[in-house]
């Protein structure tokens, strides 16, 4: 027998609601805010995320899944989607618009990593970007929404980490001063961090080794190096937050794994998540379309950890769905005509009606009935030709019916779920 690939899932029938319950919420919130829907494909070339997450980062240097194809192209399974949204923007010249564009995606990433609880090789992101803003009311904006919409889902224990990470002007400086600061403690860094040290510095600070996080546990931070942009920038973010009652911590560590970001960045943690306890994240990502030649237009974007919501939602056991519609249940003669007939006539009236074929005793089609995800049994009895009886299998409660009362029945039904 074949198994998923490693690092893989199925998301079983059974398991689907509370994704789909996440899906919804983040159309319905999303859609408030003003943002639009985006459906980019799951394959990019290779060379969009090179450039546009930096070649010096781990997800392009060891966790693309990239190959090449028939005619030795090489592509890869996208690991992000921003990179792919500018690439669309301006592809289609969206940025000889003037105003806002707000986007979201919903869908698969894939990044070869160890998979654990919350990591796998392929997961699942709700993002989204905001391009042309360069004012802090947008990074306050598109953060408070996100709070809303975990907030609209009843997640509590959540904990917004915000930080700058400079820009072109303050970085540079920067980098220097934390380069002197670990010189002389380069020995003492973990592996990664010792190849950090020279590649990709700023990266040592969100190091989860005890080791680095002590040697850099008071500094230097890049907030107290900041160029007066950056500040003034980090400051009236923080004061529209403050403004809009979005509670913040201020965590000088958070810089993200890829390259793009300028100014603002931010993740939200989750106390139950455990080991993979960010949410979410992202943040300002000011020179990326220019970056992939077209104009200096701002961006802003977060993206959700899908799979890491579901077990928040979940409490990590799985979400029983509510038991909604009607299966069909008959003995006697012609059953498969009753059956087709009766399914097509009450789905025509917004009905789910759950059907099985060929001829099965009572018992074999109550018991169906109860792995059915259904909340009522329509049966036809064979002693009381044209009438057909409603049950409600929580309970047991039932009711008769002529066979074609087809909107009572429906009723019936819908009793009890607020219709
Ligand atoms: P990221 O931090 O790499 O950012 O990923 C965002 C979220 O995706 C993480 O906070 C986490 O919840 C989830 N995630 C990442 N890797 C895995 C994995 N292997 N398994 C399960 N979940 C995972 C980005 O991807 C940026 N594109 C976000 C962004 C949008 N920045 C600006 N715009």
């Amino acid at each position: 027998m074949f198994q998923v690939v490693k690092g893989t899932r199925d998301i079983l029938p059974e398991r689907i609601e509370v994704w789909q319950r996440a899906e919804r919420m983040a159309h319905e919130v999303f859609h408030l805010y003003g943002f639009r829907e985006i459906r980019t494909p799951i394959l990019e070339s290779t060379d969009l995320f090179r450039q546009g997450l930096g070649s010096d980062t781990d997800v392009v240097k060891k966790e693309m899944y990239t190959f090449l194809d028939r005619k030795g192209r090489s592509l890869t399974l996208r690991p992000e989607n921003t990179a792919p949204v500018v690439r669309a923007y301006l592809e289609d010249g969206r940025h000889r618009r003037a105003g806002l564009d707000r986007m979201y995606y919903v869908g698969p990433m894939f990044r070869y990593e160890q998979p654990q609880k919350g990591r796998y090789r392929q997961f699942h992101q709700i993002g989204v970007e905001v391009f042309g803003g360069k004012e802090p009311e947008v990074d306050a904006e598109t953060m408070e929404m996100v709070l809303y919409f975990l907030d609209r889902l009843g997640i509590g224990g959540c904990q917004l980490e915000l930080n700058t990470v400079g820009d072109e002007t303050c970085r540079p400086g920067y980098r220097k001063v934390l380069m002197d600061a670990l010189v002389s403690h380069q020995g003492e860094l973990c592996r990664d961090c010792r190849e950090r040290y020279r590649g990709n510095p700023l990266r040592i600070l969100d190091c989860k080794q005890e080791t680095c996080r002590t040697i850099l546990r008071d500094g230097p931070f890049l907030q107290d190096h900041l160029c007066a942009g950056c500040r003034e920038h980090f400051h009236a973010v923080q004061r529209i937050l403050e403004d809009l009652e979005v509670p913040f911590r201020i965590q000088p560590r958070i810089v993200r794994g890829l390259d793009y970001y300028t100014r603002t960045t931010f993740e939200v943690t989750n106390s139950t998540l455990g080991a993979q306890d960010s949410l979410l994240g992202g943040g300002r990502y000011d020179g990326l379309v220019e970056r992939f030649g077209g104009p200096a237009v701002p961006g802003f974007g977060f993206a959700i950890g899908l799979d890491r919501l579901v077990l928040v939602l979940s409490g990590g056991g799985d979400e029983a769905p509510v038991p909604t519609g009607i299966f069909l249940i008959a003995t006697g003669g012609e059953v498969s005509r009753w059956f087709m007939k009766t399914a097509r006539k009450l789905r025509r009236r917004g009905l789910r009606v759950v059907n099985e074929f060929g001829e099965k005793s009572l018992k074999a089609q109550m018991r169906r009935a109860d792995r059915s995800g259904c909340s009522h049994v329509l049966i036809r009895p064979e002693e009381t030709p044209g009438r057909v009886r409603v049950r409600r299998l929580q309970d047991g409660e039932q009711s008769e019916f002529d066979q074609e009362a087809w909107e009572e029945i429906v009723r019936e039904v819908n009793i009890g779920k607020g219709e």
